[in-house]
């Protein structure tokens, strides 16, 4: 892959998209470094950003409550105010959204996104957008990829995932929103579990089966994901599908099992945020961490040429 200068500077005019995975974590003094992060790089960059992508594991442990908890003031609307960021989140779920604690945490992450005027963007636990609204520029896919346990849905009672039904509803759903056709010159996966992780999470076999050869097949331009508590991006060879993991929006970092130099080009343990800079000539990606340092960076053109930016 060639490589070019890092262009620091966002571009005026582009479709700026801030996205952070694994944030809601109860002792939030990390969520709170990465998130003020995130306010002074839109500050510095004067970036008017179109949308947040909130990556899953939104709650961990308990939200007492449910929608009317106080966590989603001092973890949601406080953290990422929307005197900076007045735009919508559009968010999918983690494995720790399904956690039963004490009542559905899914029921009311979809609750609280038919509040009026709210930011909160969950329509169902998996949706379909293009964005922006006038003149789109990417087809985005938001997908629950909380798959089965072997030992069923409701694993010791609190651990809830999809049935074996809703997986399969939602890959023909998913199978038909990938047969249209489509307008914009880019096409967006996100989810909360990746497909393929340097991280101890590992690369995700059902994910592999069910989602990866229709990545493959409809050239999907870049699968978003969680989950694994790092920052990575994984290319494949001949593989149209970039693979970018933004895992460090808060929750306790986790020790890399694969390095960068073995499957890469990045794989860092390290707390952080992405921003997806989107134009009709490029999309470019470029991993900021909590001390607001570009730690990593690729620009993609429509037909899926890839320059790492060094
Ligand atoms: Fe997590
Ligand atoms: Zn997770």
């Amino acid at each position: 892959m060639p490589s070019l200068a890092m262009r620091q500077k966002p571009v005026a005019g582009a479709s700026h998209w801030l996205m952070v995975g694994d944030w809601g974590y109860e002792k939030f003094e990390a969520q709170k470094s990465v998130a003020a992060a995130m306010q002074h790089y839109a500050q510095e960059h004067k970036l008017k950003t179109d949308a947040l992508m909130m990556l899953g594991d939104n709650w961990y442990g308990d939200l007492i409550g449910g929608v009317d908890s106080s966590r989603w003031k001092t973890q949601f609307e406080d953290m990422y105010p929307a005197s900076v960021f007045d735009c919508p989140a559009y968010a999918v779920l983690g494995n720790h959204d399904y956690q039963r604690m004490p009542e559905s945490k899914v029921q009311a992450e979809l609750e609280y996104a038919k509040r009026p005027g709210t930011r909160w963007k969950m329509p169902a636990r998996w949706y379909s957008f293009e964005f922006p609204a006038v003149n789109p520029l990417a087809t985005v896919i938001a997908l629950d990829s909380n798959m089965p346990h072997p030992e069923g849905p409701q694993a010791k009672g609190v651990n809830f995932t999809l049935t074996p039904e809703e997986q399969a509803e939602q890959l023909r759903w998913l199978t038909a929103e990938l047969e249209k056709p489509r307008s914009t010159p880019y096409l967006i996966v996100i989810g909360h579990h990746p497909i393929y992780s340097n991280g101890p999470h590992g690369d995700q076999k059902v994910l592999i089966a069910d989602w990866e050869p229709l990545f493959r097949k409809h050239k999907v331009h870049m699968y978003f994901a969680g989950h694994d508590h790092d920052m990575q991006h994984l290319e494949f060879d001949g593989h149209p599908t970039s693979f970018v993991l933004s895992g460090g929006g808060g929750a306790d970092l986790y020790t890399l099992k694969i390095d960068e130099a073995q499957r890469g080009p990045y794989a860092a343990k390290v707390y952080g945020f992405s921003h997806l800079e989107i134009t009709p000539e490029c999309l470019t990606l470029r991993h900021i961490d909590s001390e607001g340092r570009l730690i990593h960076g690729f620009r993609k053109s429509p037909g899926g040429v890839i320059q790492v930016l060094s």
